[in-house]
This record gives C-alpha cells, structure tokens and sequence, in this order.
C-alpha cells in the first residue's frame, strides 16, 4: 500500500456552470494559486468552455478535462461529443459515468464502459466515477455494488490501459450536499476498489492507480481525506468553482 507508486491528482468538476467568459477569468485567477502544486492539477469545464480553458492553460500546470464523451466516432447522436472530437482540441482527461450522468442522462454500466473504452482508444485519460446511493449504503451493498461497477465499466479494458485510468468513488449520498463520508469510510470503499482492481489485473495495477474520493470535498475536510492510504486525489464539484477554496485542496495533496 505505498502512494508513492501512483500520483495523487485533484480534479475539478464544473458541472454546468461557467460561461466561456467567466471560465477565462476562474482559470485565470487559479493559474498563480496553483503553480506550485505537488499533485497533478486537472480541471474540467463545460465542453463550450473547454477552447477558453485550453487557451488559458497554455504553459501552465493545469491540464484540461471533459465531463463526458460518446462512445462512437461520428454519427447520428444529437447533442454528444466524441472522445476523437476532445482529443483532437488537446483536451487530455475526460470524466466517465458520473453520478449526474446516472440518474439524469440515463448513464448504465453498460454505456459507462462503452465510453470509458472509447476515451482510452483515443488516448484520453479517464476519470471513471463508481458510487453507491444512501439506499444502497444503508442495505449494506456498498463493497457488492461498487466493486460491480468497476468490473463492468473495465470490461476490455487491458493493463497497458490502465495507466490511463483514474477511479473516483463517489458516494452519491454525499454529492453536493454538504455530507462528506467519514476518511474511515472513504477509504474502506477506495480499498475495496484497489482490491478489485487487484483481482482484474494484479497487485502491480492495482498499486499504481490513482484513485480519488468525490463528494463535499472541501479546504477543510481535505487533508483529513487526503491522509487516508488509499485516498490518492479528489474529484471537486462545488469547491472548484472557488479559486481559493480549490488551491487550498491542491495544497493539501502532496
Ligand atoms: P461536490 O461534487 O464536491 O459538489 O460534492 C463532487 C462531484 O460531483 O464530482
């Protein structure tokens, strides 16, 4: 169990928030925040916004994500954008199967890995988000069920590409609303999923991949969550908006 093997990574998850213009003007006020940050620094904007952030990031530490991408190249698919479509703009990282794209986009397992293999044949690296609802937790499903979405979302998923995958557990009951899991708790699911990784392509993977916690992490709770030995970085939603409030998270991933 060493974190020196994996890079602690903290990404933010605008969500749908930001226009093209007041994407330049966050970036611009994180660029000084965060220049000395001893983890890797990913944001990720709107796809509207993702032209500006790259512009803005130019020369800088912050590296470029997306919330989502299709699974097909090209096509009739109304309203998507295709991983060739991120990668050729210089986007680098892209979320997959985020609790949001779950319950309201009608996101499976099934699609989460067809877009998780997609992103990877591109070359992007991904940002795949497993998690279980209160309901589940309070079944006492959790281990079960978020071990299930990791298998299913890398099935054909070889090792090589592996070293382009980050796993975000999620709890979806703590999600934007105030109520972080315990570090105890945190890291018990992040183990569970470093065990399961383990099973799929042995202990060398499973050490060397990067795996966050999301959901109300904030410049308070951080260092705390941080701390954990299987807590490798964070998926930010509301404090990534907050320069601030995001630098100060950075600052506690080392
Ligand atoms: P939150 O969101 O930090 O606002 O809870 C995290 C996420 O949804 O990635």
């Amino acid at each position: 169990m060493n974190k020196a093997l994996r890079p602690a990574v903290i990404a933010g998850n605008w969500k749908m928030n930001k226009t093209p213009s007041e994407a330049k003007k966050l970036v611009e006020e994180l660029v000084p925040l965060v220049k000395d940050a001893g983890c890797t620094v990913v944001i990720c904007p709107p796809f509207v916004d993702l032209s500006v952030a790259l512009e803005a990031t130019k020369g800088t530490n912050i590296k470029v994500g997306a919330q989502n991408c299709h699974y097909e190249k090209s096509g009739a698919f109304t309203g998507e954008v295709s991983a060739s479509m991120l990668k050729e703009m210089g986007v680098e990282y892209v979320i997959i199967g985020h609790s949001e794209r779950r319950t309201y986009f009608g996101e499976t397992d099934v699609t989460v890995n067809k877009r998780t293999k997609a992103a990877l044949a591109e070359g992007l690296k991904v940002i795949l988000c497993v998690g279980e609802t209160l309901e589940q937790r309070e079944q006492g499903i959790t281990a079960e069920l978020v071990a299930m979405q990791t298998i299913i979302a890398l099935n054909g998923v070889s090792a090589e590409e592996m070293k382009n995958v980050i796993i975000a557990y999620e709890p979806v009951w703590a999600i934007g609303s105030g109520k972080t899991a315990t570090s105890a708790q945190a890291n018990e699911v992040n183990a569970v999923i470093r065990a399961t990784l383990a099973k799929l392509y042995g202990e060398a993977v499973a050490d060397a991949t990067t795996i966050q916690y999301g959901g109300s992490m904030n410049a308070a709770n951080a260092a705390e969550l941080l701390s954990q030995p299987d807590v490798d970085g964070g998926l930010i939603g509301g404090a990534s908006l907050k320069p601030a409030d995001f630098a100060a998270i950075v600052a506690a991933a080392k």
